[in-house]
């Protein structure tokens, strides 16, 4: 295809001064030159897509399951009062709040190193030249050299971050699956048109004073006076996000980690008895929600129950 030699071309030419884009980027965080657009008083509670709307010139970059711009203004109100804090998503999936609540200081953390390796190039000052077209030939030979940098150790150059956007963004309902092996295999999407991001320049200045880590939530360093906002995936059988998966231990391990913050803490979950039951007695003061889904893998849209669970407010 016409764009084939191009696009693999535009690509090698993507991953050529990556150190130095890193390295610049730090320069300019280490000399504090950001100044967060827009961080004059928070907007006054509104429905999700009002807020959504009038807070974000900046969009989440991503297609991400269980994304949270409609829980915002319920946020919003919480953080406030806090927001000389720094904030501290622990489950940051696609930034959805984080780029709403505009904090001056955060970290932002998600167990997907894909995700984060984006996430830092975008930091670092990521240039999209690649070929990017919503055609089931282009998405397949792209999945396949995704995958195969996976699988040679170079998951984490400039490459891997443009072709995870491109992935991402083509692939079936944005979903982020891997198999055993790790390996990408998200088939083709279906949609008909796709407006692709072509310029990433101002996630760059969103994204200066926003410290990426790609860990286990409980390895995150929190301190004391961090505002923690954890959106850990859905109580569920089934999960995706991660080939490690997130069972009901994991639950039990989050509420714990979270309980123990001395700072201020919000959560959200699915609202299934047992995750009430799991915060209530571990003190935390809840609030049922009622929810669109955004993405289903069975195409169920029906509201979810939700529950918001405070503490140290
Ligand atoms: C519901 S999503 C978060 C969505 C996000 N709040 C948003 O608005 O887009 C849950 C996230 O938890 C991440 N995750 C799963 N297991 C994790 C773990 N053990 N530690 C940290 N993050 C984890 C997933 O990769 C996923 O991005």
């Amino acid at each position: 295809m016409a764009g084939g030699k191009q696009a693999g071309l535009a690509l090698a030419l993507a991953t050529r001064n990556d150190a130095s884009r890193k390295k610049l980027a730090a320069q300019a965080n280490a000399e504090g030159r950001f100044a967060p657009a827009n961080m004059g008083a928070p907007a006054a509670p509104a429905s999700g897509e009002q807020a959504g709307r009038r807070r974000t010139g900046l969009r989440p970059p991503l297609k991400w399951a269980g994304g949270k711009r409609w829980i915002v203004p319920y946020l919003e109100e919480l953080w406030r009062p806090h927001r000389h804090r720094r904030l501290v998503e622990p489950m940051c999936g696609g930034l959805s709040v984080a780029l709403a609540l505009k904090p001056a200081r955060a970290l932002l953390n998600d167990i997907n190193p894909h995700l984060i390796n984006f996430y830092d190039y975008l930091k670092a000052g990521l240039t999209v030249s690649i070929e990017m077209v919503n055609r089931r030939d282009v998405y397949y030979r792209y999945r396949d050299r995704f995958n195969e940098l996976i699988a040679t150790g170079q998951a984490d150059g400039a490459e891997a971050a443009l072709l995870f956007y491109y992935l991402n963004r083509t692939g079936y309902n944005g979903l982020c699956r891997f198999n055993q092996k790790g390996r990408f295999n998200v088939p083709f999407g279906r949609y008909k048109r796709i407006a692709y991001v072509n310029d990433f320049t101002a996630y760059r200045a969103a994204f200066a004073a926003w410290e990426f880590t790609a860990r286990d939530f409980a390895q995150v360093g929190l301190k004391p006076g961090d505002f923690v906002y954890a959106d850990p995936p859905y109580d569920v059988e089934f999960t995706s996000y991660a080939k490690e998966g997130f069972h009901w231990k994991d639950q039990v391990r989050a509420a714990q980690w979270l309980a123990d913050h001395p700072g201020p803490v919000v959560l959200s979950n699915q609202a299934t008895e047992r995750i009430w039951k799991l915060y209530k007695a571990l003190g935390f003061s809840l609030r049922r929600l009622s929810a669109p889904r955004m993405i289903s893998c069975t195409g169920d849209r029906t509201p979810a129950q939700e529950v918001l669970a405070v503490k140290n407010l």
